[in-house]
C-alpha cells in the first residue's frame, strides 16, 4: 500500500521523482526513499517520515543529479517504519535496486534458504527478500534482469508493483505487478512509472496500465517490452489516452485537499450524472448497467461488498434499492463476506464499491463471488484501477482523484450512482409510478445546488466545532436513510479528529448507548423532515432529559427542533432517499473543522492510508 516512481529519459530524474512521491503520498507515508543513477553510482537515500523529510535530507546527502531513478512512499507491512526498512532495497551485491508496493506472502522460506547460501539482510522486509532473490536467480541462471525477475515472480506468492534497475545497465527499469497498480507513462524518448497517473500527467497523456501478471522492460529511447510472467507470452501495449488534468490533484486553493474535495461534490454530483440522468425526457441510464439490466431484473438478490465509507455507501443503496426496486439486498463488510463461506449463486448480484477500485477485501469478494459464478458489478472511482477491470461491468463515479485520506467526494457520487441504478430499475421493474420516478429525476438534478446551499453553513459549524472540539466522545443518531449517514458522520470524525464516535439508528440509543449521556456528550441527530420525523423528535428529547449537547441537523424552516436542540444546522428539502446527499454535508464539515481545530494532520491521519492494499 505504498506509492511508487520512477523515470528514465533525458530529464533531471529527481524533481519529477520527488513531486510524484508528494501527489503519491496518499498511498501511504511512514517513510519514504529514493535511487538515482548519477552516470557513475547510485545515489540513495531514505528516512522514516513524509516526502518532505526525504527531500530535506537528500539535500544535503545525495548527489542529485542523473536521469534514471526510482523512488517510494511507504506503507508499512513487514517491519516498523525506520530509515533501514525503507525503500529502494539493494541487493546483496550492490547492483540491484528496487522498490516494491505490496506483500511477498512466502517471503519467510525463501529469506531462509538465501540465508541458507549466504545472503544477509539489512531490513525486517519482504521487499529485500525478492531483490536478493532476482540477484540469486541472475548468478544461478546466468540471464539477464528481466528474466530473472520474471522467474523470481514465478516463485513468490503475494500482491506487487515493483521497479528494479540495475547499476551495470542503468538504460533499464525492469516493473511487474500483481495485485497492485502500475502505469508507465509514455513519452518522447522518456518513460515515467507510478502507481497511478498523477506523478506523471504534466509531461504526457499516454500511459500504459499494466495487467496483473504482467512484466514490462522499460529501455531508455527504446520500446517498453511487455511480457506474460507465467507464461512468456509477449503483449502488445496498449496505451490509453488519461484524461486527468494537473489542477485536480491539487489543492486548488483550499487548506486541505480534504476541503477541497468536500466543495467539489456540487460539480461532481453533476459529473456522475452528467449524460447519464436527462430529467426532462425521463431518462437515466448507465452504459455498464444497460448492457446487463437483465442481469438485475431476475436477480434473487442484490449482495453489496465494500468497506469503510463505500459500504456506508451501500447501506444506503440498501434503503433506495428495497425502496424502489423491491429487489432484495443485501450488505456486507467485504472482509467479513469473504470468510464466511456465504451463500451465493449465479442468480446474484453482487455489487462491489470502491473509491480507490484497489481494496484487497472487496477485491476478494469480487473473486469470491465470481468464482460462484455471481455477476459482479463495480462502482469505482479511479479509472482503470483493478477492481473495474475485475469486475463483469459497472459504472465510474467520475469524482476526480480523492486524496484527502478521508472519503468524502467518493461517498455522495457513488451514493449518485447507486441512486440512478436504483431509478432505472424500478422503472424497469415497474416498480415505481411515473410520476415518483419523474419527481426523483428531477429532484436529483437538483441535488448539486443543494449541496451547495447545506455548504453555506460552514461559518455555523466551525463555531460548533468550537464548542465540541475537547469532548472526549460523540454520538452520531439517524433513521431510515440517514442512519448510514451517522455512521458515515461518526467515521469521518474518528478518522481525521481521533475523537471516539459512535454512529446509531436513531431508536437504538434506548437500547444501550443512552447510558453514556451526560452533560459532556455531544450528540449529533438528523433530524430532517422525513417519515420518521416524530419519532427522531421523541429521541431528542430523551437526550435532552439526560442533559446531552444536541447538535441537530434539521430540514430548512424547521422549528419543533430548533426549540430542543442546542445548535441546529439546516439543509434544504428534498425527497427522504436523496437526503444522504446533502445531510453528509454538514457532517464531513464538522469532523475536518474539529480536526483543524485540534491541529491533526487531516489530510493524512495516521495509521490509516488512501488505499488499503491488504488484507
Ligand atoms: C474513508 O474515509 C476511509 N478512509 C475508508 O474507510 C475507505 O472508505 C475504505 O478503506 C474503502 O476504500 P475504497 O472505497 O477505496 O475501497
Ligand atoms: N511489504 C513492503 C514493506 O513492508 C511494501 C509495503 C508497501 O506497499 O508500502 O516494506
Amino acid at each position: 500500500m505504498c506509492g511508487i516512481v520512477g523515470y528514465i529519459g533525458k530529464r533531471e530524474a529527481y524533481p519529477i521523482i520527488l513531486n510524484g512521491l508528494k501527489r503519491l503520498e496518499y498511498r501511504g507515508y511512514d517513510s519514504a526513499g529514493i535511487a538515482l543513477y548519477d552516470g557513475k553510482d547510485i545515489q540513495l537515500c531514505k528516512t522514516q517520515g513524509k516526502v518532505a523529510d526525504l527531500e530535506t535530507k537528500a539535500e544535503t546527502e545525495i548527489n542529485r543529479e542523473g536521469n534514471v531513478g526510482i523512488g517510494h512512499t511507504r506503507w508499512a507491512t513487514h517491519g516498523v517504519p525506520n530509515d533501514v526498512n525503507s525503500h529502494p532495497h539493494y541487493s546483496n551485491n550492490g547492483e540491484l535496486v528496487m522498490i516494491h508496493n505490496g506483500i511477498i506472502e512466502n517471503y519467510a522460506s525463501i529469506k531462509k534458504e538465501l540465508t541458507n547460501r549466504g545472503y544477509t539482510f539489512k531490513s525486517e522486509t519482504d521487499t529485500e527478500v525478492l531483490v536478493n532473490l532476482i540477484e540469486d536467480i541472475q548468478k544461478q541462471e546466468k540471464v539477464k534482469l528481466g528474466k530473472a525477475v520474471q522467474i523470481a515472480l514465478n516463485q513468490v506468492v503475494g500482491a506487487y508493483a515493483i521497479a528494479v534497475f540495475d547499476i551495470k545497465k542503468p538504460n533499464e527499469i525492469v516493473v511487474a505487478k500483481l495485485g497492485s497498480p502500475l502505469a508507465i507513462g509514455v513519452g518522447e524518448d522518456e518513460f515515467f512509472i507510478a502507481s497511478d497517473a498523477s506523478p506523471f500527467i504534466e509531461f504526457t497523456n499516454n500511459a500504459i496500465y499494466l495487467e496483473d501478471e504482467e512484466l514490462a522492460i522499460i529501455r531508455l529511447g527504446r520500446d517498453v517490452k511487455i511480457r506474460k510472467i507465467k507464461d512468456d507470452k509477449l503483449v502488445a501495449p496498449y496505451i490509453q489516452e488519461l484524461q486527468l488534468n494537473l489542477e485536480q490533484i491539487e489543492k486548488g486553493g483550499f487548506d486541505h485537499f480534504m476541503l477541497k474535495e468536500i466543495y467539489e461534490q456540487p460539480s461532481v454530483i453533476k459529473d456522475t450524472y452528467r449524460g447519464r440522468l436527462l430529467a426532462d425526457q425521463g431518462i437515466v441510464r448507465l452504459g455498464g448497467l444497460e448492457d446487463h439490466i437483465e442481469k438485475f431484473l431476475n436477480a434473487d438478490r442484490i449482495i453489496i461488498v465494500a468497506c469503510g465509507t463505500s459500504w456506508h455507501a451501500g447501506l444506503v443503496a440498501e434503503y433506495i434499492f428495497e425502496d424502489l426496486t423491491r429487489i432484495p439486498v443485501e450488505v456486507e463488510y467485504a472482509s467479513e463476506f469473504r470468510y464466511r463461506n456465504p451463500i451465493i449463486s449465479e442468480k446474484d448480484v453482487v455489487i462491489a464499491i470502491s473509491q480507490s477500485g484497489e481494496t484487497a477485501d472487496t477485491l476478494a469478494a469480487i473473486k469470491l463471488a465470481k468464482s460462484k459464478g455471481a455477476f459482479v458489478f463495480g462502482i469505482c472511482n479511479v479509472v482503470g484501477s483493478t477492481i473495474s477491470r475485475e469486475t463483469h461491468s459497472g459504472s465510474y463515479t467520475h469524482a476526480g482523484p480523492e486524496i484527502g485520506v478521508a472519503s468524502t467526494k467518493a461517498f455522495t457520487t457513488q451514493i449518485t450512482v447507486l441512486t440512478m441504478m436504483a431509478l432505472r430499475l424500478a422503472k424497469a421493474k415497474g416498480t415505481i409510478s411515473n410520476s415518483a420516478y419523474m419527481l426523483y429525476l428531477r429532484e436529483l438534478e437538483l441535488i448539486p445546488d443543494q449541496v451547495q446551499e447545506a455548504l453555506l453553513s460552514e461559518d455555523k459549524i466551525k463555531e460548533i466545532s468550537a464548542v465540541f472540539k475537547d469532548a472526549r466522545n460523540f454520538l452520531y443518531l439517524g433513521r431510515g436513510y440517514n442512519f448510514p449517514v451517522a455512521l458515515e458522520g461518526a467515521l469521518k470524525l474518528k478518522e481525521i479528529s481521533y475523537i471516539h464516535a459512535e454512529g446509531y439508528p436513531a431508536a437504538e440509543m434506548k437500547h444501550g448507548p443512552i447510558a453514556l449521556i451526560d452533560e459532556h456528550m455531544p450528540v449529533v441527530v438528523i433530524a430532517i423532515k422525513s417519515e420518521h420525523y416524530e419519532k427522531v423528535v421523541s429521541n431528542i428529547q430523551e437526550i435532552k432529559a439526560r442533559k446531552g449537547k444536541i447538535i441537530a441537523v434539521v430540514s430548512k424552516g424547521d422549528t419543533a427542533v430548533r426549540d430542543m436542540a442546542d445548535y441546529v444546522i439546516e439543509v434544504p428539502h428534498t425527497p427522504e432517499a436523496l437526503t444522504p446527499l446533502v445531510t453528509t454535508i454538514p457532517l464531513q464539515l464538522l469532523s475536518y473543522h474539529i480536526a483543524v481545530l485540534l491541529d491533526k494532520n487531516v489530510d493524512q491521519p495516521r495509521n490509516l492510508a488512501k488505499s488499503v492494499t491488504v488484507e
